[in-house]
């Protein structure tokens, strides 16, 4: 996707193809700048601290932390630690674990002075892969945004009428390496002519939504409007929203969806205004290994998140506020489940499926 006119990835590489840099998440809107990562401390430390964050975009920075590693030393006991120091950064989305193990059982089989060469390679490999998928999960739910297009009369003879698309948090490109996975189908819908608008919720505490889905979207000029996250009920029982789409951290084989904590009430408001409920799923954010939502582990995460917020004043100055009175204690749930039930249907890079069916989509 493109930042002023010009192409980015959320991951890239440069120089030699050994430097690693990323988009600094933190300090979207209100500047655009990249970090190079020098070292798997530091990658360990953008995911830990969302320089970057998003499912996909975790598991690509990970693999390319193992890749610092062994460029620094090829050893077995650098891998280890490597790995364990990568592994232990943010727990709810399964595409940490899938690259960790994926890259762990590659770099193991090989003598050590074949491991950078073979640690890059993967890395990059798991980029080109990642936008892949994306850009089929935007041709399979291009294809539900066109068929609830038609059935509400979007581009039909009352001009006005755009397909109105509410999403959570940031599932954009800035989340993977490009596309995004929930946003792909809006970027292809935008791009074939389909009127579309989104409702961008704004995604307490951090602000993914109003921060990052928000300035992505402006950027590909596309209309959206942020709400506040109470707003979305709202808006769905008073027949503004066609279709939700989210995307997911990690999806059981049974199909419980664990996202950003928000996603569940904005899916059982869905449901009780008949409004289809669509989650993108990328298949390295499958778990296969586990069928009830309830075992996924939930990220709490500093209280700081919540008592607090970042800004711009009208200055121009950027400040931190607090928000509750001095003392006040938090919590700060970082995700929630949305059971089976309140899926409409997965959106996969194989197709699209019930909740139940991603074990007869993969053939597991
Ligand atoms: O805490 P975050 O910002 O990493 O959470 C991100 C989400 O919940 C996304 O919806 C999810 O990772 C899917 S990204 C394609």
């Amino acid at each position: 996707m493109k930042v002023g006119g010009v192409p980015y990835r959320a991951i890239f590489t440069e120089g030699d193809g050994t430097e690693v840099r990323v988009i600094d998440q933190t300090v979207l809107p209100h500047r655009f700048e990249t970090i190079r990562m020098e070292t798997t401390a530091d990658a360990a430390r953008a995911i830990r601290d969302m320089v970057v964050r998003g499912a996909p975009l975790i598991g690509a920075t990970a693999a390319y932390g193992v890749a610092l590693a062994m460029r620094a030393d090829p050893s077995d006991d650098s891998l280890a630690e490597a790995i364990a120091m990568l592994g232990a950064t943010r727990p709810t989305a399964v595409n940490l674990r899938w690259a960790l193990d994926a890259v762990g059982t590659l770099l193991r089989g090989l003598p050590p002075g074949e491991r950078t060469v073979a640690a890059y390679d993967f890395a990059g490999r798991l980029c080109e892969d990642d936008v892949r998928t994306n850009r089929s999960i935007g041709d399979f739910g291009l294809g539900i945004f066109e068929q609830i297009a038609r059935q509400a009369g979007v581009g039909g003879s009352r001009g006005d009428r755009q397909l109105n698309v509410m999403t959570h948090c940031n599932a954009g490109w800035l989340a993977t390496v490009d596309w995004g996975t929930a946003t792909a189908p809006v970027y292809l819908a935008h791009d074939q002519g389909l009127p579309v608008h989104v409702w961008v919720r704004e995604t307490r505490p951090r602000f993914q939504g109003a921060g990052l889905t928000a300035w992505e979207l402006g950027q590909h000029g596309i209309p959206h409007t942020v709400v506040s996250d109470s707003a979305a009920g709202h808006l769905l029982s008073r027949g503004k929203v066609d279709v939700v789409i989210v995307g997911t951290d990690r999806t059981t084989a049974a199909g419980d969806v664990a996202n950003k904590v928000g996603t569940y009430p904005l899916a059982l408001a869905a449901r009780d205004n008949g409004v289809p409920f669509y989650v993108a799923v990328p298949s390295p954010s499958i778990d296969w290994s586990i069928e009830d939502g309830a075992e996924i582990p939930i990220e709490e995460r500093d209280a700081d998140e919540v008592t607090r917020v970042w800004g711009v004043d009208g200055d121009g100055v950027e400040r931190w506020v607090r928000v509750v009175p001095e003392g006040t204690r938090a919590a700060n749930y970082a995700f929630d489940v949305t059971p089976r039930r309140l899926v409409t249907g997965i959106v996969t890079e194989r197709g699209v499926c019930g909740a139940g069916g991603l074990g007869g989509l993969f053939g597991r």
